[in-house]
């Protein structure tokens, strides 16, 4: 039967014990990791969430209860254990923190017995992932995910703790909100005492900040879960946590030097990584035209290259044709590729059209000087001449090119580059490759919607600079919003906000929102700006990515204690589920 633990007192845990403590008693508890027996000894590898520690067993020390109850033990019971620390009788052993000592067990109590757990509670798990995220109680035994999870902790403490220094205060903010459009779609929270109407979960803490920010707070910051109904990816789930900050009387450097200085205290406290001030920049523009990504990963070159120009009175149709329609052709070089292998060629044409395009062109100098490209018998050798050469191409090289719209190229030759880094190994997980985007365009035309929509937010700030072709060219409209980036992730983003009546009411008129809409879906802001609004501005992070970052986790998985898979389902509960017939009638529902 399970003992119980009165009377005893954890000492340390079990990587806190060391050779300083050697000839101490100390009281340790934890679960059982391993059992050898050696003759007349036992050991036990004894593990908690700081480590492991070698446990000794002999009959005289323990007494012959005590030695039983050793040998009864196996994986994952749970004991308490008194004796002395000594050093290492064997060899010792260099991966653990405590290889060079061991607890020669003077008293023990098993105070829960396991089963054979399903898969070994192990660092590098094989296991499949199914299995893992069924027994998740078991999974987060694992030193790794122990691991990711302690890092989290320290992170959010982290942040809070420079943010109270920087005179921020945190506020919660509703859980069950008003539904509102744009952006990703709502989970839903029916009323029960208003039957027919319904909450929606936040999809971030936007619309209250601002509030905040009209009630004179001044500086906010949460550690806010966001719910967004959205297809998932390695990088994302439907609830996840933000760092969210919102302040007043700011504008664009204020927020940008604030969140500087946090990321550079954050990495430094927790990871001992240096982040050297201040972070680059870059433009949108400026973005896509190098990297065809608006969170390019620039650890590594391969910047693309429009040679629309170049082309522009080419014999090739399918680059003249692009231009005709308004696209660009443009093209990234492979330094030293040439002689990739047809079919992984074909390989890369293929994952190019998975991002969209119609096909993808390649070129390849060859050692001897001469060309080898899928396009070659559609221009004269001049025309190939001038293109190799607008790509800096030299002997060795691989030239990839698209035609399309220009949102369509930048989308193709931005993965086609980050597929080619991957491949060739150019990317260093240990180096910490920091920027912002700035000056995003304000709108973005949604051919689905055949309307504008706001790329950020409604709320979002125009450059003033800017302004004046609102009506004209909407399009070209810049806004005061940055994202940071971090390794070719979107780690956080944010702006400055509208805080003038006239420009609201002209972007919602943009957006394509009569006064009557705007009003009900946003009408408490709008009116809580009638009553004195300081300018404003603010950015979130999220918070699981910057972890996942931190500890190199493939997946936003293993940085989030209890995650959903694909389906947003959660294996362990099997969340969502049916519910009581007695359970809809009181909320006025019925299945169809
Ligand atoms: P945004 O929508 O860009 O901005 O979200 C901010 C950051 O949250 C993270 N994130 C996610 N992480 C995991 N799973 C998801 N499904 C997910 N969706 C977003 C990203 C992203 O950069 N209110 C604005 C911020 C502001 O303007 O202040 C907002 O929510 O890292
Ligand atoms: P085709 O004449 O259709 O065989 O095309 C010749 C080459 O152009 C092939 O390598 C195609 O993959 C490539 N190609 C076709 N469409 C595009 C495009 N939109 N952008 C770049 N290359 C393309």
């Amino acid at each position: 039967m399970a003992e119980s633990m009165k009377g005893l007192h954890r000492s340390h845990r079990c990587a806190e014990v060391s050779n300083k403590n050697i000839n101490e008693t100390v009281t340790v508890m934890g679960w059982v990791q391993k059992r050898r027996n050696l003759g007349s000894l036992i050991f036990i590898d004894l593990r908690d969430r700081s480590g492991i520690l070698q446990l000794v067993f002999n009959e005289e020390t323990v007494g012959a209860e005590g030695y039983r109850k050793a040998e009864s033990l196996r994986s994952e019971f749970v004991i308490a254990v008194t004796g002395k620390v000594a050093k290492r009788s064997a060899a010792v052993n260099e991966h653990l923190k405590t290889g060079d000592i061991e607890v020669i067990a003077e008293d023990i109590r098993i105070l829960s017995e396991s089963e054979t757990p399903p898969f070994p509670i192990e660092e590098n798990s094989q296991t499949k992932d199914e299995v893992r995220l069924k027994y998740r109680y078991l999974d987060l035994r694992r030193p790794d995910i122990q691991k990711n999870l302690m890092l989290r902790s320290k992170v959010a403490y982290l942040m809070r703790d420079f943010m109270a220094k920087e005179g921020f205060l945190e506020i919660e903010t509703p859980m069950l909100c008003k539904s509102t459009p744009e952006g990703a779609r709502d989970y839903l929270v029916p009323s029960r005492v208003h039957q027919g109407h319904f909450y929606a979960l936040p999809q971030s803490p936007q619309l209250y900040k601002q509030l905040l920010m009209c009630s004179g707070y001044d500086r906010y910051f949460q550690i806010a879960r966001c719910f967004r109904d959205e297809d998932l990816r390695a990088d994302r789930q439907p609830e996840f946590t933000q760092a969210d900050m919102e302040l007043s009387f700011v504008d664009v450097e204020d927020v940008l030097d604030v969140n500087e200085r946090l990321l550079q205290y954050v990495f430094r406290e927790a990871i001992g990584v240096e982040v050297q001030l201040p972070l680059p920049r870059m433009s949108w523009q400026e973005a896509m035209d190098r990297f065809g990504s608006d969170k390019p990963d620039t650890r590594f070159g391969m910047e693309l290259t429009d040679v629309s120009d170049i082309v522009a009175g080419c014999g090739f149709s399918v680059f003249t044709g692009a231009l005709e329609n308004g696209g660009s052709v443009r093209g990234i070089n492979a330094k030293g590729q040439a002689g990739m292998p047809r079919k992984k060629i074909d390989k890369l044409v293929e994952f190019a059209k998975g991002y969209g395009a119609k096909g993808l062109a390649y070129l390849a100098v060859n050692e001897d000087g001469s060309y080898k490209s899928s396009f070659g018998k559609f221009m004269t050798e001049e025309e190939l001449q001038a293109l190799v050469k607008a790509m800096d191409g030299e002997a060795g090289d691989l030239l990839f090119f698209a035609a399309d719209k220009n949102k369509i190229v930048w989308n193709v030759l931005g993965a086609l580059r980050l597929e080619l880094a991957k491949e060739l190994e150019l990317l260093d997980p240990d180096r910490y490759q920091f920027l912002w985007i700035t000056e995003f365009p304000l709108l973005e035309w949604s051919e689905e919607e055949n309307r504008f929509m706001a790329m950020h937010h409604p709320f979002t700030m125009p450059m003033e600079e800017d302004w004046e072709r609102i009506d004209s060219d909407p399009g070209s409209v810049r806004a005061k919003a940055y994202d940071i980036v971090l390794n070719g992730t979107e780690l956080g983003g944010g702006s400055v906000r509208i805080h003038q009546n006239e420009i609201q009411e002209k972007m919602f008129e943009v957006l394509g929102f009569t006064k009557e809409l705007a009003h009900e879906q946003f009408g408490f802001l709008l009116d809580a700006f009638q009553y004195g609004v300081p300018p404003h501005a603010g950015l979130a992070y999220g918070l699981d990515r910057l972890v996942m970052h931190m500890v190199h986790a493939d997946s936003i998985r293993d940085v989030i204690a209890f995650p959903k898979v694909k389906d947003a389902s959660c294996l362990m509960t099997q969340a969502p589920g049916t519910v009581d017939p007695k359970q809809l009638d009181e909320l006025g529902l019925e299945i169809l």
